[in-house]
Order: C-alpha cells, then sequence, then structure tokens
C-alpha cells in the first residue's frame, strides 16, 4: 500500500515536472513568438521588410525608405482646414464632338469663393486630371493677390497656389480658374457616356461626383463636410437640353466658333457637399409629371419626367432625374436624394436614376 503510494506519488512528481516543463515550453514559444510577431509588426509599419537567413539565428533586417516621408501640406489627402468653402459659380462648356486630338473635351470656368480660417501663404485646392490655363486669387476689395508659385500635385489631387503674402484669417478670398478636361468614357467626374440611336451614336455628357471625384469637373474643396452653394451654367448645343440640380433660371443663344451655342443658367443650390452636384447635357427632354412620385419632390414644385425629345415619353424611353429638392419648411433636415444617372441600358433606351441616399442639406 505505502509501497504503491511511493510510486505513484514519484509518478505524480515526474508528471507534474513534465507538465511544469510543458506549460514553460509553451510560454517561452509564446514569447518568442510573441516577439517576433511584433518585430514583424514594427517593421511593416516602418518601410520596406527584408527578412535574411543566416546560419545560426534567424535575423529580421529592417530598411528604411531612403526618401524622406512626405510631410508637406499638400501631402496629406485630407485638406487641414485652412479655408472654408462658401459658394461656387461653375460654368462648363462640353463639346459633344472630337477635337483636333480626337479627343472629347469640356472647357470649363470657375470661380471658387471661400474664407480663411487659419493664416496661410497657399490656396491648395482639388483638381484631378484639369489643365488650368489662368488662376487669379483675389480679396474680397476684388484685388488680385500675386500668386509666386503654382504646381499641381498628381497624388493628392491637388493644384497648390503659393501667395506673395498671406490669407487673413476670416477674411473672404475667390479664386477664378480658367480649364480644359476631357469628357472621358470613364464614368467620373464630368464624363462622357455614348449610346447607339438608329445606327447613330449619341453622346451624353453627364456626372458621376462620387469617389469622390467632383474635383475632376471643377477644382473645389471637395470632401463631404466642406459644403456650399453652387450657381451652375452650362453651356450645350441648342438641339441638346441641360439639366441640373436646379431649376433652370435663363436660357439664351450666344454664338461660339461659329455655332449657336445655348447658355443654361440654374438656380443657387442650398448648402451641400460637392459630391451631389450633377449635371447632364444630352437630347432628352423633359415632361412635368406632378403626381409626387419621388417621396421628396412633395415640397419642390415639381417631379419631372424626362424623356428623349422624339421618343414617345413611355417609360421605357424614359429617364427620370431626381432632382436634389429642398423641403423648404426646415431650417436644415433630410432630403435630398442624390441625383445619380446611369448609363444607357445595353439596347440604348433608357437611363435609369436612382434615389440614391438621404443628404442633408442646409436652407
Ligand atoms: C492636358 O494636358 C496634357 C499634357 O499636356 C495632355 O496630355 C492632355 O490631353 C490635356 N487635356 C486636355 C483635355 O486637353
Ligand atoms: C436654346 O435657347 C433658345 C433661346 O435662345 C430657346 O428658345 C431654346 O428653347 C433653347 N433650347 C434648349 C434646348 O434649351
Ligand atoms: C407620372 O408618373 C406616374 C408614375 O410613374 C405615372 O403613372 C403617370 O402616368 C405619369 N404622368 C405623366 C403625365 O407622365
Ligand atoms: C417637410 O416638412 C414638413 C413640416 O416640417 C414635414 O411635415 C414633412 O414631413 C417634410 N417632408 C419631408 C419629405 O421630409
Ligand atoms: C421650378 O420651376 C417650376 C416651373 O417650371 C416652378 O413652378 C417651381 O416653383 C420652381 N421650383 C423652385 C424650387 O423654385
Amino acid at each position: 500500500m505505502a509501497k504503491g503510494f511511493y510510486v505513484s506519488k514519484i509518478v505524480a512528481f515526474v508528471g507534474i515536472f513534465f507538465a511544469i516543463a510543458a506549460v514553460a515550453t509553451i510560454i517561452a514559444l509564446a514569447v518568442v513568438y510573441a516577439n517576433e510577431k511584433s518585430n514583424n509588426k514594427a517593421e511593416n509599419g516602418g518601410g520596406t521588410t527584408t527578412t535574411t537567413t543566416t546560419s545560426g539565428p534567424t535575423k529580421t533586417t529592417s530598411v528604411k525608405p531612403t526618401t524622406p516621408t512626405p510631410n508637406e501640406i499638400w501631402d496629406q489627402y485630407r485638406l487641414q482646414g485652412f479655408l472654408s468653402p462658401q459658394h461656387y459659380d461653375i460654368d462648363l462648356r462640353p463639346v459633344l464632338v472630337k477635337n483636333t486630338e480626337g479627343l472629347y473635351v469640356f472647357h470649363g470656368e470657375s470661380t471658387a469663393h471661400f474664407k480663411c480660417i487659419k493664416a496661410t501663404d497657399y490656396v491648395i485646392i482639388h483638381s484631378k486630371k484639369l489643365n488650368h490655363t489662368s488662376k487669379v486669387v483675389r480679396d474680397e476689395n476684388n484685388v488680385a493677390i500675386e500668386i509666386i508659385e503654382d504646381f499641381s500635385v498628381e497624388k493628392t489631387n491637388y493644384l497648390v497656389l503659393r501667395l506673395k503674402e498671406p490669407l487673413v484669417v476670416l477674411k473672404n478670398y475667390k479664386l477664378h480658374t480658367t480649364f480644359k478636361g476631357e469628357l472621358a468614357d470613364d464614368l467620373a467626374g464630368f464624363y462622357r457616356s455614348e449610346y447607339v440611336e438608329d445606327g447613330v451614336t449619341k453622346i451624353i455628357a453627364t456626372t458621376q461626383m462620387q469617389a469622390p471625384d467632383a474635383r475632376k469637373a471643377f477644382p473645389c474643396f471637395d470632401e463631404p463636410a466642406l459644403k456650399a452653394t453652387f450657381s451652375i451654367i452650362i453651356r450645350h448645343k441648342p438641339e441638346n437640353v441641360a439639366l441640373s440640380n436646379m431649376n433652370i433660371t435663363d436660357v439664351y443663344t450666344e454664338m461660339w466658333n461659329d455655332e449657336a451655342w445655348n447658355v443654361t443658367t440654374f438656380e443657387k443650390t442650398p448648402k451641400m457637399s460637392t459630391y451631389l452636384v450633377a449635371f447632364i447635357v444630352s437630347e432628352f427632354d423633359y415632361v412635368s409629371n406632378d403626381t409626387g412620385l419621388f417621396p421628396f419632390a412633395r415640397y419642390a414644385s415639381e417631379s419631372r419626367m424626362w424623356k428623349r425629345s422624339s421618343g414617345a415619353g413611355t417609360p421605357e424611353r424614359s429617364v427620370r432625374p431626381h432632382r436634389n429638392t429642398c423641403n423648404r419648411t426646415l431650417r436644415s433636415g433630410v432630403l435630398a436624394p442624390e441625383l445619380r444617372f446611369h448609363m444607357p441600358d445595353s439596347d440604348g433606351q433608357q437611363i435609369s436614376v436612382t434615389v440614391h441616399n438621404k443628404a442633408t442639406v442646409e436652407i
């Protein structure tokens, strides 16, 4: 009995010894693993990592990037809050035929009105794939402020202007630019969409500002929180119609390159984000539809059903953009279902428009 007990005690001790040894090994391995893991993590965060195996223990070597980490304000993807946009005047002329270089382009002119929030020598504004032909910064008294350096930063999509004198906090300024952009078939910014009707290829110029791509249509402070009002003018051939978020206030005809062009002016929008800006130039025309089709159109004066002018107005041949309308009985709130135009269907017969989301607009 006693012997049996003694033997089992030894067994017990041996068992405990091995158990402790096993636990110690597990802990040791876990510690080694954790160290390795945190080393790797630190190295991955720090730059390029190369692992070299030499005879003996494995060594990891971190190779620091040779170029310094970019830290200029224009290297930051987010705007740094120096300037606050108030209003944009946007004037665009999409040309729906190829130019001599075989490109579809649009000519643009815009004035971004902004307030200085933090003193700065720079105007840094989003601009993507726009070729700027002129840039002028003016103060509240319309006096031009000399630009001593300007450049584009492709990676962060900025147009950077260095001014001769710093902007003063709480003063208002404006940046006027003229530019040219490509109406590319890329579903981004101000882009081109094509459909075939009776064997003829038709071109539509339209917008998809989300992603964010308003900066590809006009220079802007392209972040959703940076809301402003927008006054939009679209120049187009008289056989086309221009639509935008707001009602048309004026249409007149001008001559451009010996051709008649219509200049369509839209009402100023409520204060809203750049990605909600939308416009389209196409052969579609519209008919009114006051049935309250769209849930948020009730307080706007009308809903419209857009159809191709040559079409019969049947639903299959119609396009219904939902204008960003406001509930004018609210100071701020709901309401601007996003205006989104989609590509024509494969048969080229339809453009569908979805009420995409509810955006907050301030009235
Ligand atoms: C803008 O300039 C670049 C470089 O000169 C050129 O390749 C591009 O075609 C221009 N874009 C337009 C729309 O003219
Ligand atoms: C073009 O402008 C003329 C006025 O100059 C107007 O009568 C016509 O309706 C306009 N066309 C379109 C499509 O807006
Ligand atoms: C207006 O839209 C409703 C719903 O789609 C439709 O039933 C009605 O026929 C339309 N009215 C006109 C005048 O197009
Ligand atoms: C517009 O405002 C009125 C009054 O506040 C409210 O009753 C109504 O529901 C609002 N409409 C929408 C579409 O939000
Ligand atoms: C839009 O235009 C229509 C006439 O086409 C008008 O009845 C309506 O009041 C206008 N809407 C706004 C918000 O001004």
